[in-house]
């Protein structure tokens, strides 16, 4: 069969990574994939990780299968962390949680168990989005729009036409929404934008589907939910893709999950059992060490401590990163007004710097970056970050 194939491009940012081990440039810098790295470029395990990992070595008595769900633990550290302790959809019992592998695992749980009963819905996507939303959703076997997000013009957000392009979306459809920390913008709504947002899918009838994969990189754990707490308390349908990857560092773990959110406890109870049927059609069950490691560090109050001070640590670096950046560039003598770089949220920011420059960058200095110029910040190190301006300086200028 394979000799009259093509094979499939490589992935647009795990793709990357695999070009960017081969390059022999000793000065070679990442900034493609969303991995965050300390000051020294490394990603690093988590100290409450580490921890929380001794303990499971000490205790942990079976390796035998999980629930098709997951640990029932870990399902409710999920919506202590993603709705907030004092939730009422928590004490109302009317979400239900898998634990599914990583975010794009939990997209994909979501999106499959859309499809089955709603194959007819069209998806809608940010313009621009992350680039495997488009996968996900159309492997699961969607048709997929775009809605207007970003304006390339105020390096912003578009709300004006993303609320007027939303208004049209029909009823039933699924609108897929970054909670926060918009990949690959950087740009976020503001809370009055998701309550007008929130306010327009109850009036419209089109379902939310929430990624929620950078909880605590915005501006807090708390902060980063808004969207998803209004959402949430609005009494629709609601689905929640999160995950641990990226706040927790358990990227090769695959700690993530899909919450559905309905308006009573029944269906939430049907909402699960047909979820159970897409994780055992699929992987069976999910696996356990990251699941449980994260469920261990929620619960367990000096771990959660310790998690919440390694968060801020994280973003405050990312956040000295976009000021030295910024910084960087004008020492340079690079034109124009980067100052949108210090007000995105996240790990990334979007240059919009041509293909032709990406492109210069990466083949004559090392630098990579996702196409569309999306810069992963924490790629970014005190040692770095004067090459990294100097060479974005002369790929503008050649
Ligand atoms: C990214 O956007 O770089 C990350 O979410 C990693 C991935 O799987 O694409």
């Amino acid at each position: 069969m394979w000799k009259t194939i093509q094979p499939a491009p490589p992935d647009s940012i795990l793709g990357l990574t695999e070009e960017f081990k081969k390059d022999q440039n000793p000065e070679k810098v990442n900034l493609g994939v969303g991995v965050y790295k300390d000051d020294a470029g490394n990603t690093p395990v988590l100290r409450c990780v580490k921890a929380a990992e001794k303990k499971l070595l000490e205790t942990e008595k079976s390796k035998s299968y999980l629930p098709i769900s997951g640990d029932p633990a870990y399902g409710a550290a999920v919506q202590r962390l993603i709705l907030g302790t004092e939730s009422e959809v928590i004490s109302s019992g009317r979400a239900a949680t898998v634990h599914a592998p990583g975010g794009t695992g939990a997209l994909r749980v979501g999106a499959d168990l859309i499809h089955k009963f709603n194959p007819k819905a069209r998806v809608w996507v940010s313009s621009p989005t992350w680039a495997n939303h488009n996968g996900i959703f159309g492997a699961a076997g969607f048709e997929i729009a775009s809605y207007a997000y970003y304006n390339a013009a105020s390096r912003g957000l578009d709300f004006d036409r993303m609320y007027s392009d939303l208004e049209k979306v029909p009823a039933g459809d699924i609108v897929v929404l970054h909670t926060c920390c918009h990949n690959p913008s950087g740009v976020d709504l503001s809370p009055d934008q998701w309550q007008q947002i929130v306010a327009l899918a109850v009036k419209k009838g089109w379902i939310p589907f929430l990624d929620f994969a950078y909880q605590g990189f915005g501006d807090g754990v708390k902060e980063d939910r808004f969207a998803v707490e209004q959402f949430a308390g609005a009494g629709i349908d609601c689905y929640v893709a999160s995950s641990f990857s990226k706040n927790f560092g358990l990227y090769n773990e695959r700690a993530g999950a899909m919450t559905v959110i309905v308006p009573s406890e029944a269906e939430a109870g049907v909402a699960m059992s047909h979820l159970k049927t897409v994780v055992r059609t699929n992987y069976s069950n999910p696996p356990a060490h990251g699941g449980l490691v994260a469920a261990m560090i929620l619960n367990t109050p000096d771990l959660h401590a310790m998690w919440l001070q390694e968060l801020v640590d994280m973003r405050n670096r990312i956040v000295n990163m976009r000021k030295a950046l910024v910084n960087g560039l004008a020492q340079q003598g690079v034109e124009g007004d980067f100052s949108y770089i210090e007000r995105q949220r996240g790990m990334f920011s979007f240059s919009g710097w041509s293909e032709e420059v990406v492109n210069r960058l990466r083949a004559n200095k090392g630098i990579y970056m996702v196409g569309g110029g999306r810069i992963n910040l924490a790629g970014l190190t005190t040692s770095n970050i004067e090459y990294v301006c100097a060479a974005v300086a002369e790929a503008m200028k050649s």
